[in-house]
């Protein structure tokens, strides 16, 4: 979604401002744009292309500056055309560039207009611009904390004023930003990542902060207008996941970066403990009623494959809730719940105002399972447990949802042990299934030649049905996200008893038909709803474990994966699935990395 970086400096900034959104591409935009400050005003280049095309502007026009800011668009407000892309002028002499949306700016739109300011773009973020335009006397910290006030919504901005030519001004609610402090020089950047390689210390700004950089250093103001500190720290090290290396997207990379992934998550522990989560977890853990799982997307999903684990080894009752679904409903506030948001960015708007909702409800014991460990749900919540992903660059998420899935296996063990439902011989199984995992992954990832085999004939097809059940489910609702996703084939999940109550009415020929089939307790139910489609003359592609006796016959189709996994299977059938939806995107020639209309982290509502 979209990406902010600024700088202040003594040299050029504008190469710092290019590597800047280069570093946040991967979140996905549609248009992008930068504008440094001269003595006329701010000189802005903008493009509905890539940053590479931006970069080549800049080159072209010998555009240069130590004042400037930069800005990824991802459409909202307004079509992604160049009008819109950002950053925004107002009068000739302010530009701004912001994440988040406003909701109030046709009330203040209007105001302005009577204020005889003219609107040439359809974004919110001109409001923005022409309010602190309007508020400005000489101190551009002051006009932005003025205007900040009178917005509602979520919004990270940084904006500069030519009378100002070494100032930079930042604010934000909702949405993330963040002050990088550098030799003699000062950034702003809506995540850290952005800055590295030029700032050597970060800081995370808070709620309704504003930050004023400049060449002599960083002020920062609280929401009520006094003085703050917010923490420098260590730029967070990025050495994985930015280069390539011999792989073709990074989604097939952090496909197969998984077994490494899970072996960094798991911890290097003998037992499961509360500890694990958070010193004080324990009492907590041990006084909780039930689970309440928040979250969106593929990690919703996770969510949904850990009721199963919670409700069955922890006899723990869970729900698990759309987070989008869940902040605007209303529902039954119960304090005794554990409170769970899982999210890879730890930034996903929607979850993050879930989070918020349920803790406004007196639902106070709060864990985030987040890959981001600055992130905001992380600062948020009592207890955290860090997946170790690495950088996820591929907007379709892989190894964050299978790391997920293991540190809430691993909520789940603690949760089951603590109320006397794993024994210590069950206990020390587990930890031994959990270390294998990343061998046994390695095993199925070798399955990749049979699935290019299948995804050719995939790449035909306008349609898929994706079959699973019980713990298999989610991991056939995660199979369909990820092909539509990225193919753009149109892919529906159904539970397979629920076949015969609907969907079988689609089946045909033209239907391929995914089948997850470990050899679990539901494998005979499952068998006879393959027939059910194999009746209707519908092609069946079936994952099936090695020994479940389901063999390659006319309509049926078979990869067989190399060992059944029990309790831990989802984890290791959701990446053929994986491979089959990156193959199949690849085989229709889709931007993999970068599908159309969607974005890295949703910072948006
Ligand atoms: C799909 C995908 C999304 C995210 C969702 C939540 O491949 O990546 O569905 O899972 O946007 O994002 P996080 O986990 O960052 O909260």
């Amino acid at each position: 979604m979209c990406g902010i970086v600024g700088a202040v400096a003594h040299r050029n900034i504008v190469p710092v401002l290019i590597e800047g959104l280069r570093r946040l591409e991967y979140r996905g935009y549609d248009s992008c744009g930068m504008a440094v400050l001269t003595a006329d005003g701010p000189h802005r280049v903008r493009s509905v292309a890539r940053v590479a095309e931006l970069d080549e502007q800049v080159s072209n026009a010998r555009f240069e500056g130590v004042t400037g800011i930069a800005h990824t668009r991802w459409a909202t407000h307004g079509a992604a055309t160049i009008n819109n892309a950002h950053p925004i002028v107002s009068s000739g002499s302010l530009a701004i560039v912001h994440n988040g949306i406003i909701e109030n700016y046709e009330i203040l739109r209007e105001a302005l207009r009577r204020q005889h300011y003219e609107f040439v773009s359809q974004t919110d973020t001109e409001v923005i611009a022409h309010l602190i335009h309007s508020l400005y006397e000489g101190d551009l910290f002051a006009a932005v904390r003025k205007a900040v006030r009178q917005l509602t919504g979520a919004y990270a901005v940084g904006v500069v004023h030519k009378d100002q030519p070494h100032t930079l001004v930042g604010a934000r609610a909702g949405s993330p930003l963040v002050v990088g402090y550098g030799d003699g020089e000062n950034f702003i950047a809506s995540d850290a990542l952005a800055l590295a390689g030029s700032a050597e210390h970060v800081s995370y700004l808070e709620e309704g902060d504003v930050c004023e950089i400049t060449l002599a250093g960083v002020r920062i103001v609280d929401f009520r207008g006094e003085k703050v500190v917010r923490n420098p720290r260590r730029m967070p090290a990025y050495s994985t996941g930015v280069e390539l290396g011999p792989y073709r997207h990074y989604m097939q990379k952090e496909i197969f970066e998984q077994p490494s992934a899970i072996a960094d998550t798991i911890p290097d522990a003998e037992t499961f403990s509360p500890g694990l989560f958070g010193k004080t977890a324990g009492g907590v853990f041990r006084d909780i009623d039930s689970v309440l799982i928040l979250a969106c997307g593929t990690s919703y999903y996770a969510g949904l494959t850990a009721k199963y684990w919670l409700e069955s080894v922890a006899k723990i009752r869970t729900d698990v809730e759309i987070a989008s679904e869940y902040r605007y409903r209303e529902s039954v506030p119960n304090p005794r719940m554990l409170v769970v948001a899982v999210s890879q960015s730890g930034e996903t708007a929607d979850t993050l105002a879930a989070l918020k909702h349920a803790q406004s409800r007196g639902m106070e014991h709060t864990l985030a399972v987040c890959n981001v460990a600055t992130s905001a749900m992380v600062r948020l919540t009592d207890f955290k447990f860090l997946t170790h992903a690495g950088t996820e660059i591929g907007v379709a998420s892989t190894k964050a949802f299978t790391t997920q899935l293991v540190a809430l296996f691993i909520l789940a063990v603690t949760l089951g042990k603590m109320r006397g439902h794993v024994s210590d011989a069950q206990e020390t199984e587990y930890l031994h299934q959990l270390r294998h995992l990343p061998a046994a992954l390695n095993a199925v990832l070798a399955l990749e030649p049979q699935i290019i085999a299948w995804s050719d004939q995939f790449a035909h097809k306008e349609n898929a049905l994706f079959l699973g059940r019980g713990l298999h489910y989610p991991i056939a609702l995660e199979g369909a996200l990820k092909l539509k996703e990225i193919s753009y084939i149109h892919a529906e999940a159904y539970s397979a008893g629920e076949l015969k109550h609907g969907p079988l009415a689609l089946v045909t020929d033209a239907m391929p038909v995914v089948t997850v089939a470990p050899n679990d307790a539901l494998l005979d139910k499952l068998k006879s709803n393959m027939q059910e489609v194999r009746a209707r003359g519908g092609h069946i592609y079936v994952f099936a474990d090695d020994d479940t006796h389901i063999t390659s016959e006319d309509g049926i189709h078979v990869i067989r994966m190399p060992e059944h996994y029990g309790l831990l299977s989802p984890i290791l059938h959701v990446v053929p699935l994986q491979l089959l939806a990156y193959h199949t995107a690849c085989a229709r020639g889709t931007d993999v990395d970068k599908p159309r209309n969607l974005a890295k982290s949703v910072t948006v509502e």
